[in-house]
């Protein structure tokens, strides 16, 4: 789909803020991807056919034996370049230039001076506030290249080769503190590379339906919905494409949340009329996971416990050739480090893993290029509504990791009632978009309580409330008091078997946001 597009290239240096460039330069409407540098040769680059490239920050030091360097095809290409912090040291060092380790070493806010008019920082004051992060700095700058702004500790904070169109920064224009950072990335997508910023979701849209098209043709796939808006998005981008040849497949582990299986069905079926096979696994899912207490076991117990059910009610559909999914662009990018080397798993994710190979299925990814905000702004672009497309997150095991100790139909239809009553209360203080993520947890704890006259002895609820950008990190909801009282006193004369509620008031780290 992207090879129809403009395009810049991100190369990666490992830096943890290139995720934020790419979001930046998208926000301008100019699609981007990021590629790790070892994956960037020649032939990558003749057939990415960038029409820019940026050059990441890194971890690296330039001067250090062995560190990474960027393709010295990019100089040749006659295209506009970027060098951002790393990215600026690196261009430098192979186009002639040096780099020494700064005496003082800049971190955090930081003034430059603009000292020469230039295209970068048009519409720019003569003084900016920026964030730098760097230990080494340009020392000496390359022939053809200009000093256009300098700061305390680095004289050459930004510079320009402005009749090759290559550009250098020292600090980070990618960030917030940067205070026209977007500005500055515009100036370079617009009026330097000259992108009209025309990038829009409802030209993803399109794109994406023909690339499917022409990827299926007149093959059948299939695609597992979870509910979640992500494998929804997925599912009616794929029906827009190839209409009745999907076929999704639900399966109900009896871990969802209350009413939440029949608006599945009644979305897809009567809505969309998309072909649905609906399996009603609940049971088997309670069978396997008698006696499994441990929250890694019970992870595996139902991700092999979907996995089979999947695998045996997708062959029923004859001919399948592919395997939709809707894997998104954090999870490609966390993935693949930027230098090739393995990433730290805290939990394992429940999804179908395995089920590809293991079905001889292809897989389709239709949403791997997208943030979860821009696969929310497809969801709309679908028709999907605002209310549906603005859901929290939900894990895949689903109310089985809200259920430490043992996961007894009983205590999740409890966590059921009690989730449905907590979610009510946050839609009543309009509290919904203010919060990432918000549930409930039934503790394998029991309490003495008093209700009228008679002594009580059952379980106690945790509520859950975090805000978050992206779910890596995350700080705990300040509700009002009248708020948290308001709502524990519903939960406990509302839902049979809890005489006790608290609040979790812990963040990420160092919690998780879910407790299992
Ligand atoms: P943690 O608990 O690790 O969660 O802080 C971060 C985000 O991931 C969700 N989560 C999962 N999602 N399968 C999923 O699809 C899982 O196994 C899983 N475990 C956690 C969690 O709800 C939060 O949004």
């Amino acid at each position: 789909m992207s090879q129809h597009h403009d395009k810049i290239l991100i190369v990666d240096f490992g830096s943890q803020l290139t995720k934020l460039i790419a979001r930046r330069v998208r926000e301008n409407g100019v699609y981007s991807e990021i590629h790790p540098y070892n994956k960037v040769g020649r032939a990558f680059l003749e057939g990415f056919d960038p029409k820019a490239v940026i050059l990441s920050g890194g971890p690296n030091s330039v001067t250090g034996m062995g560190s990474p360097r960027a393709d010295t095809f990019i100089f040749g290409m006659g295209i506009p370049v970027l060098g951002i912090c790393y990215g600026q040291q690196v261009m430098c060092a192979q186009l002639g230039g040096s780099v020494e380790q700064a005496r003082e070493r800049e971190f955090g806010r930081a003034h430059i001076n603009i000292v020469r008019e230039n295209e970068l920082f048009a519409g720019l004051s003569t003084r900016e506030r920026v964030w730098m992060s760097h230990g080494d700095r340009v020392s000496n700058i390359p022939d053809g290249f200009e000093i256009i702004a300098q700061s305390a500790n680095a004289p050459f904070a930004a510079i320009a080769d402005e009749s090759r169109k290559f550009y250098g920064v020292q600090f980070h224009p990618e960030v917030a503190h940067t205070e026209h950072g977007a500005v500055m990335l515009r100036n370079f997508t617009h009026k330097i590379a000259g992108f009209s910023g025309d990038w829009t979701m409802a030209a993803f849209k399109d794109e994406a339906i023909t690339a499917i098209r022409e990827k299926v043709g007149d093959a059948k796939v299939i695609c597992g919905l979870s509910g979640g808006v992500d494998s929804s998005v997925t599912a009616i981008l794929i029906y827009e494409a190839v209409r009745e040849q999907l076929t999704c497949v639900y399966v109900d582990t009896g871990m969802m949340r209350k009413g939440e299986s029949e608006q599945v069905v009644s979305l897809f079926r009567q809505h969309y009329n998309i072909n649905l096979i609906f399996v009603d696994a609940s049971t088997r899912f309670m069978e396997a996971l008698e006696g499994v207490t441990d929250p890694e076991a019970k992870r595996g117990v139902i991700g092999k416990t979907f996995v089979d059910i999947f695998d045996k009610q997708s062959s029923r559909v004859e001919g399948a050739k592919f395997l939709a999914q809707g894997t998104l662009y954090p999870d490609v990018i966390e993935s693949v480090s930027f230098d090739g080397g393995p990433s730290v798993t805290i939990k394992s994710h429940h999804n179908v893993g395995g089920l590809p190979e293991r079905m001889k299925l292809e897989l389709i990814e239709p949403l791997r290029e997208l943030f979860k905000d821009e696969v929310r702004d497809l969801g709309r672009q679908l028709g999907l509504h605002d209310d549906f497309v603005r859901r929290h997150p939900f894990p895949g095991p689903g109310l089985a990791i809200r259920c430490p100790g043992a996961v007894t139909k009983q205590r999740l239809d409890m966590l059921r009632e009690a989730d449905a009553i907590y979610m009510d209360q946050i839609r009543k203080y309009d509290l919904y978009d203010e919060i990432w993520q918000a549930f409930t947890v039934i503790l394998p704890v029991q309490s003495v309580g008093v209700m009228g006259d008679e002594r009580t002895y059952e379980n106690v609820l945790a509520l859950r409330a975090v805000t978050s950008t992206d779910g890596m990190t995350a700080d705990y909801y300040p509700y009002s008091h009248g708020f948290l009282s308001e709502t524990a006193t519903r939960i406990i004369n509302e839902v049979r078997g809890v005489n006790r509620v608290v609040y979790d008031i812990t963040s990420k780290p160092p919690g998780t946001i879910e407790w299992e």
